[in-house]
């Protein structure tokens, strides 16, 4: 795995990180990394190309198999093939879990939350209750008495729509958590859904725990997974919604009618990273380690902010106590990160630190200068 030396060379490729900001701006804000994927990537995308035919797909033989073992040797999850249904994305996939139940009306979502948690609630016409993540060491938590205390309140149908490991903060959470988490939601009659896109980019010890290894099976339980972030193939769109109780999934599997399918090859890009990316995975552990170390150097001279890379991602919550325009302020020096307010906090930020190391000091060194 290697860093591209000059990823402001993306720009001609209509990236979207590289290409919506002029060209003396360091993007580091929507959530793609500026390396190539692993080896077998372009190994696929060859083949194809050797073939040359584009027509219609369908599901490639081994796309279940490739996630049902991944799951049982990665995170020990035991899964059947058929509680897979393949979406053209967790994005898309979060909605389709709403749009199933027309009748839950009530969201809870943690917040900070990646802004999609907010605007897929509010174009479904949901209401959100967001949970308040808090900030402990270097991790974001909630309090699991707020959700049962917010579930207690309410007398109409819930969701929570979780994210585990969370984006903006790096948290991954306990078996303990997860737990209570599901005897809280099973207690009130609660469909969990679980955006677990960043599972394969824990950068400790810790261990993803998915939501559905601890829930039983017969309660309504959505889990969305893909391989896009971990590999960094994000323009592939491609998710599984694993969906073990029955009639959750046949009610996901209506919402599929007249919906864009996966195209052949994110599919097979997909199966090709899970098979056969872990080598250039592992070596990209290291790098977003030694990264995410400068991030955590850098916040060292910087006591005036909060800035929280927790166990995952490649993503760090910078946020001000002091200040509400972090945002415009580093624009104004040319590093454009994240706004914290679609995430819900008007005084934060998120930064990418899915970069080569020299992108990535010079964007700190210009956030000092903003920061004077
Ligand atoms: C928590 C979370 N869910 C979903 C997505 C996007 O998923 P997709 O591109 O598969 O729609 C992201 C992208 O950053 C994310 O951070």
């Amino acid at each position: 795995m290697q860093w591209h030396p000059n990823p402001i060379e993306r720009r001609a490729h209509a990236s979207l990180k590289w290409s919506t900001f002029p060209e003396n701006e360091l993007p580091l804000w929507v959530a793609d990394m500026d390396c190539a994927p692993p080896p077998c990537v372009n190994n696929t995308l060859n083949q194809a190309l050797e073939h040359g035919i584009f027509g219609y797909g369908t599901e490639p033989k081994g796309f279940r198999d490739a996630w049902v073992d991944h799951l049982r040797n990665t995170h020990d999850w035991t899964i059947e093939p058929d509680w897979i249904v393949p979406v053209a994305g967790v994005v898309p996939g979060m909605r389709f879990a709403l749009m199933a139940h027309p009748s839950i009306q009530r969201i809870l979502t943690p917040t900070p939350a990646y802004p999609y948690f907010k605007t897929v609630p509010s174009i479904e016409r949901r209401t959100e209750y967001p949970i308040a993540l808090r900030r402990v060491g270097n991790i974001l938590e909630p309090a699991l008495t707020e959700i049962a205390q917010t579930l207690e309140t309410l007398t109409e149908p819930a969701a929570i729509l979780w994210c585990n490991p969370h984006n903006p903060g790096g948290t991954v959470y306990s078996k303990q958590f997860i737990e209570t988490l599901v005897a809280t939601a099973s207690k009130h009659d609660t469909l969990i859904i679980s955006d677990e896109i960043w599972a394969d980019l824990i950068l400790n010890d810790k261990r993803h725990i998915p939501l559905g290894l601890i829930a039983p099976t017969d309660q309504p339980t959505i889990t969305l997974m893909a391989a896009t972030k971990t590999f960094n193939v994000a323009g592939f769109g491609c998710a599984v919604a694993i969906i073990p109780e029955p009639k959750t999934r046949a009610r996901y599997l209506e919402t599929q009618i007249a919906m864009p399918h996966v195209a052949p090859l994110a599919y097979a890009v997909t199966e090709s990273c899970l098979r056969n990316g872990w080598q250039w995975h592992s070596e990209l552990i290291t790098a977003l380690q030694t990264n995410r170390d400068t991030v955590i150097e850098w916040a060292k001279s910087h006591p005036e902010l909060e800035v929280t890379t927790g166990d995952a991602t490649f993503l760090a919550w910078i946020e001000s106590h002091t200040q509400t325009n972090l945002s415009e302020r580093f624009a104004a020096k040319g590093i454009r990160l994240s706004p914290g307010t679609p995430f819900g906090s008007e005084t934060a930020v998120r930064l990418n630190f899915g970069t080569n190391p020299a992108t990535l000091t010079e964007a700190l060194r210009r956030m000092d200068a903003a920061l004077l």
